[in-house]
């Protein structure tokens, strides 16, 4: 199949530590299944590993500065066991070699996010004698095509149909260090859902950066619909949509195929449109609001949760207003906030910061505390109803709490749990919301 497949580390162990997006963790089990197929074994703990992985993200700077840190302290392991490998994966290793090496001249591994197969032949030429084997650079053509992740470890499991990105958002380093947007081929895509039903999957989620414009033979529409006709796919969820993408025939394909889930995660950024046109962000506030209106109407209970950025360049109160008030709208179910973070290369960096650390702290707050009292409104709407719940598993805290999610995503706790298999969806009534879960029991 490809140049990894013979057996030649078998007996060698490998860990993993992941940072960032659900892509990075997808593509973490995709360098999981590359090991595997080498004989590597999984280990917990960097400690009892022959190499250690660090795949890292630089989407804030408060990701690179946590990935930084944790490779000082695995360098510092290296120093004590020298055999041990180390390499760094993700999008640092695309866009921070230099400090990386620098900082951390351990490392004798380097590949970028699109140069994962060639794992396989930098792990055969041995350790290099000075500075680091490296696979950087975009390849606009890579998609992973006939790789296939590690087998999951759960009853949900993510599969990337799309690589990078075209939209060119001014703050996003996204489409630097992953490249240009390419799709994966859909008879691709439908033999890795196979494989994982196979393993006991019965969630999909389907992960691209603006996943709904997703394209190949097929439409993203009828990529759900063909998703929809496999057995054992009991629910398929996808993320993250670009609200440019939001066609009705999206719409029509989610009201109309049962497994498609009534949840969109759908990043809005801001309120303002004079914000979202300085991030080129390809839609204004009204825009925005007509595509909720839209799966409304297909979905009358469609759950919707959103990114949301505080403090972009220029950004006045007035607009952080705009904000607040889109949010009262729409009234999320939950978001993920962000103080503006400045990515060195992207177009949104060279614009001077003209709020002060203090201010963009303040106006995220407001976001926030606005955010919680809408999730905490959006769940306690839900008490009295009876969902279908998808059991998880049980949770750390007690064995005989079950933790399961319901359609729209919204997780509930089962205490005492039913004698049940991760992976069965059962009827569940909502009993009481406890914080940011619902309690529940079946019906
Ligand atoms: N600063 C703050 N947040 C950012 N995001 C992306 N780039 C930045 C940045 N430079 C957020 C966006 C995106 C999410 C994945 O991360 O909200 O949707
Ligand atoms: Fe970044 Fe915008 Fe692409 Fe999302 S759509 S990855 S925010 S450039």
């Amino acid at each position: 199949m490809n140049e990894t497949t013979s057996q030649t580390d078998s007996g060698k162990r490998y860990y993993i530590e992941t940072y960032g997006c659900q892509m990075n963790e997808y593509d973490s089990s995709l360098v999981a299944g590359i090991l595997e197929e080498r004989g590597y074994e999984k280990s917990d703990l960097a400690e009892d590993a022959d190499l250690i992985l660090v795949n890292t993200c630089s989407v804030r700077e408060k990701a690179e500065d946590t990935a930084l840190q944790k490779l000082d302290s695995i360098a510092h392991l290296k120093r004590k066991r020298p055999g041990t490998r180390l390499g760094v994966i993700g999008c640092m290793a695309e866009n921070r070699r230099e400090q990386i090496l620098a900082r951390i001249p351990q490392v004798d591994l380097l590949l970028g996010p699109d140069h994962y197969d060639k794992l396989g032949s930098a792990l055969d030429a041995g350790a290099p004698r000075r500075g680091a084997t490296t696979g950087l650079g975009v390849d606009r053509n890579q998609t992973y095509e006939g790789f296939f992740p590690a087998a999951p470890s759960t009853v949900s499991a993510f599969v990337a149909i799309q690589r990078g990105c075209d939209k060119k958002c001014t703050y996003c380093i996204v489409p630097f260090t992953r490249g240009p947007e390419r799709s994966r081929p859909s008879h691709d895509i439908l033999e890795e859902t196979r494989r994982l039903v196979d393993k006991g999957v019965v969630e999909i989620n389907l992960l691209g950066q603006t996943v709904n414009s997703w394209r190949s033979d097929i439409s993203f529409a009828q990529l759900l619909r063909e998703l929809g006709r496999i057995d054992g796919v009991r629910r398929i969820r996808f993320t993250s949509p670009h609200p440019r993408h939001f066609t009705e025939s999206v719409c029509l394909a989610m009201a109309e195929t049962p497994a498609v889930c009534p949840h969109v995660h759908m990043p809005v950024q801001s309120g303002s449109s004079r914000v979202l046109r300085a991030m080129r962000r390809q839609y204004g506030r009204d825009q925005y609001l007509a595509i909720v209106e839209r799966l409304r109407r297909h979905i009358p209970d469609v759950a919707i949760t959103t990114d949301i950025i505080a403090g972009y360049p220029g950004e006045t109160r007035e607009e952080h207003l705009e904000t607040l008030s889109l949010m009262e709208e729409v009234r999320f179910d939950s978001a993920f906030m962000f103080a503006y973070s400045a990515r060195p290369g992207t177009p949104a960096a060279l614009e001077p910061e003209t709020i002060s650390p203090q201010e963009k702290l303040a106006r995220l707050q407001e976001i926030i505390e606005l955010q919680q009292s809408h999730s905490a409104q959006r769940l306690s709407e839900q008490v009295g109803r009876i969902e279908e719940v998808l059991l998880e598993g049980s949770s750390r805290r007690d064995e005989r709490e079950w933790i399961g999610k319901t359609p729209h995503f919204r997780k509930v706790l089962l205490h005492p749990g039913p004698e049940a298999r991760p992976g069965t969806i059962l009827p569940v009534r909502l009993l009481a919301r406890r914080g940011t879960v619902l309690r529940g029991e079946v019906a």
